[in-house]
């Protein structure tokens, strides 16, 4: 091998470059999300999105039972479902089911997921957050509570080999009840500090996304090598 140490460190550096911010992230299939970007899923409550519910997609969620379906770009990650009654979204989240790690590519669907009986009848929104290699990650679909429970739609389906199980999260269990100080509306710099301080916690709190993908980078090399 004629590779000195600088290029070893700039090939590992360039694979770090390529697969960290490239990776997709996941996808909200059901509900239908109220936006989707890539570049922006870790800008928490939703992604980077703001729910409008005059120009959302709204659809029902029935309380003592509706799909939530997935789909996973990274084989293992762990999931928080999560809803408010909240229209902006921005505060009183309750944890729809514990923290629950899914091995395996790919969709991935819970059926029969509940909300408190009480909530029928009003708006709200279903938030899902991914505590990914990348980070944590945000999607929300802005829903109305209805009674009743639903046969779930054909897009709730889990990719063959997929297995999920209950865990302990500590990132997603200490998510801050009010993400950032969105609401406010006098100014995108307050909103981009607040979400960087934020992001930079969390990943404080949680620095395996980090170690996870040196050892990602490390296995290219060794290929490229
Ligand atoms: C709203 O979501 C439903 C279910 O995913 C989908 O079938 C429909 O095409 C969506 N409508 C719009 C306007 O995006
Ligand atoms: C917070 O959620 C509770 C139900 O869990 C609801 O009674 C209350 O109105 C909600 N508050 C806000 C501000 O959405
Ligand atoms: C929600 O957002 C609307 C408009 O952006 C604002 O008028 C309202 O005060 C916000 N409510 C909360 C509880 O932050
Ligand atoms: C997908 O797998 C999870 C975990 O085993 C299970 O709870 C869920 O019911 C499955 N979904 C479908 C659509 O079979």
């Amino acid at each position: 091998m004629s590779l000195s140490l600088s290029s070893v460190t700039a090939v590992a550096f360039l694979a770090l470059a390529m697969i960290s911010p490239s990776a997709a992230h996941f996808l909200l299939n059901y509900p239908p999300t109220i936006g989707f970007d890539d570049s922006l899923e870790s800008t928490p409550p939703c992604g980077s999105f703001t729910v409008m519910f005059s120009t959302d997609n709204v659809t029902d969620f029935h309380v003592t039972g509706n799909a939530i379906a997935v789909t996973s770009i990274h084989p293992q990650a762990t999931w928080l479902f999560r809803a408010t009654l909240d229209l902006n979204a921005t505060t009183n989240w309750t944890s729809l089911l514990p923290a629950i790690q899914q091995t395996g590519l790919g969709d991935y669907c819970e059926p029969e997921v509940t909300v408190p009986s009480s909530w029928a009848g009003q708006k709200g929104v279903i938030g899902v957050v991914q505590d990914s290699p990348d980070g944590i990650l945000f999607q929300c679909a802005a829903v109305n509570f209805v009674v009743g429970n639903q046969a779930p739609p054909d897009i709730c389906k889990n990719a063959t080999g997929l297995s999920a199980t209950y865990t302990a999260d500590m990132a997603l269990s200490t998510l801050p009840a009010t993400p950032a100080a969105t609401a406010s509306g006098s100014g995108t710099s307050t909103a981009v500090s607040s979400t960087k301080s934020e992001a930079f916690s969390l990943k404080t709190a949680y620095p395996y996304s980090l170690v996870s993908s040196v050892v990602w980078a490390g296995t290219v090399v060794f290929f490229l090598a």
